[in-house]
Formats: structure tokens, sequence, C-alpha cells
């Protein structure tokens, strides 16, 4: 108890305390965290709930991560929503009262030009709405094309802030540096950034979800983007266990005690294991991500086993 006490009112903990923390065998004190994650949640946001409209936008993706159900050597149909298909996606979207889209997609440069029109569009019809974009590592002039379009936000997981464990995620020569410049260069630009970790990845240790917390408290990015592992069909990982929701949640926790008006979600993949959004957001989340995508596509978004069932 002594240590959540520590944390919430310094907001930092050793790293001792804090891997302990993690690994607690302790039912009390893991509540009590997350109890208090929740509390310093409710005392910056109030009980509401923050909604943002998710578009998935495209499933075209140029990498190959291992984990990932998009990759591209894995057979999958492939679709890209069309200007209109994004436009009215975010038109339902508003009409239920959300004013903060989020269009993501695979890594796909061509494609994410392309949206720069789009952007623009959503930006005029909805002066007052916040764009926020999720479309992987880009040029820094389609990145620069896209903020002045008028896009606000840019969600980017660093995965992991292990570079040799980045390395046996993904396939060379995709590296954790390439990754976190583009972070640098978004912040530059002026967008809101999130970041995030997979938790549970394979070959991951505890002293490697360490170096995710100290990472994203140096950087203190807008928003926070954290779930479990889950195992994709036809993927190298296919095999490997999944992560630990409860070791999620109390990241999720921690988190938000470090950086108490973060923009957290409670993401699909922890609601896969959980069951249902409401324990990330008892755990200090206060974001839920709705989907938009058009049914005829959203079975392709097809990132991790049971994404379709939450
Ligand atoms: N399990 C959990 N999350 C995954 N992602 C991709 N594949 C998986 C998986 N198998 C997440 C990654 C990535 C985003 C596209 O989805 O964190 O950033």
């Amino acid at each position: 108890m002594e240590r959540v006490n520590t944390l919430r009112t310094t907001r930092n903990l050793p790293d001792g305390p804090l891997l302990e923390l993690l690994e607690t065998t302790d039912k009390a004190v893991a509540r009590y965290l997350k109890e208090s994650a929740r509390e310093v949640c409710r005392s910056v946001f109030g009980n509401e709930v923050q909604l943002r409209g998710l578009v998935e936008w495209s499933n075209v993706c140029r990498r190959d991560c291992y984990y990932c159900g998009l990759r591209r050597s894995r057979a999958l149909p492939r679709y890209n929503l069309t200007s209109a298909q994004i436009l009215a996606c975010c038109e339902k979207a508003w009409a239920k009262g959300i004013d903060t889209f989020v269009i993501q997609g695979g890594e796909n440069p061509a494609g994410a030009l392309q949206l720069v029109p789009v952007v623009k569009s959503i930006r005029e019809r909805w002066p007052g709405a916040i764009i926020t974009l999720s479309l992987g590592e880009l040029p820094f002039s389609t990145y620069a094309a896209l903020r002045e379009a008028g896009a606000n936000r840019y969600l980017l997981r660093h995965e992991t802030a292990n570079p040799a464990l980045y390395g046996r995620l993904h396939p060379a020569p995709d590296a954790l540096e390439s990754r976190l410049a583009c972070l640098q260069e978004l912040r530059r630009l002026g967008f809101q950034i999130g970041m995030g970790m997979m938790v549970g990845s394979p070959g991951q240790t505890p002293e490697n979800l360490l170096e995710d917390l100290r990472l994203i408290q140096q950087w203190r990015p807008e928003m926070i983007g954290i779930g479990p592992f889950i195992p994709q069909e036809d993927t190298p990982f296919t095999h490997c266990p999944p992560g630990s929701a409860e070791t999620t949640l109390r990241l999720l926790a921690i988190l938000r005690l470090m950086l108490p008006t973060a923009l957290i979600p409670s993401t699909t993949a922890l609601a896969v294991l959980t069951g249902g959004k409401e324990a990330g957001l008892e755990a200090g989340a206060n974001v839920m991500m709705p989907v938009f995508t058009p049914e005829t596509e959203k079975r392709k978004y097809d990132l991790y086993k049971g994404k379709h069932h939450v």
C-alpha cells in the first residue's frame, strides 16, 4: 500500500518497488493500485469516459511484424476505404456525439499520402473535431502534409522500449530507433502523440516492462495505448502464449498514477482477455474507441484472435 501511496504522491518509484508492484501476489495491494488509479483518473476527468470514433481505413501494410495479423506476408483479403466511405464513418460517429475521429490503418506510405485530402475534407466539414491518425512510420514530409491538412494527434506505439526485444518482434531493418525518430518528428510538427507497448510479447521480461514505463515517463506522451499480446493465426507467433491481462491492468494503473492527465484507452486486446472494457476503466483508463469501420470490411482488420468478438 505504501508503494502505491508513494507512486501516487510523487508520481515515481524506484525500479525495485515498481517491479514488486507489477509482480505482487498480494491481491489487496493489486486492488489498491487499481482503485487509486481510478480515483486519480476521476479527479482529473470526472466520471465521463471519452469516446473516439475508430475508422480502420485500410489493412494494407508494408511491414511484416511477427505478431501482427495484418503483416504483409499473411494471406488476407486487403481493402482500402474510399474517401466517401471514410467521411461516412465520421458522419456516423459525429451523429452519435463523438467529436474525435481516429483514422487507423496499416503502414502504407502511398495510401497515407492519399489521405491528405480526406483529412482536409474532415477538417472543413467538422472544424471543431479532433482528428487522430494512426498510420505507422511514414516519410516526414507525409507527416507534415497530414498535419498541415488539419490532423491533431498521432498514435504510434513503440511496442517495446528494449532495442533487442524490438528486433525479435520485427524483421530487420525495422528498429526502435526509427520508431522513436518518427515520434520525435511528430511532436516537433505539433501533433499530440501516443505511445505504448504490447504486454507479454514473446521473450519480454518484467525488466523490459520497466523500460517501457521509464520511456513513457521520459517522453510524457499525451496518449498511451497498451494491450496484451494475443497470438494470431498464420503468424510466426501463433503458438506463443498470450500476455497477462492482470499485468496489463497494473501497468495501466501505474501509468495513470505517473501521468494523471494522459489519455488512456481501455483497449480491445485487453477486453478480449477480460471479457469487456470495464476492467480497463476500473484500473484508470478514460477512453473508449468504438469501431465505425463498415461491416463489410470490419472482419478484415484482423490484428489478433478474438478481436471481432468483443
Ligand atoms: N496482439 C496484440 N496487439 C497487437 N497488435 C498487433 N498485433 C497484435 C497482437 N497479436 C497491436 C500492436 C500494433 C497495433 C497495430 O496493434 O501494438 O501497434
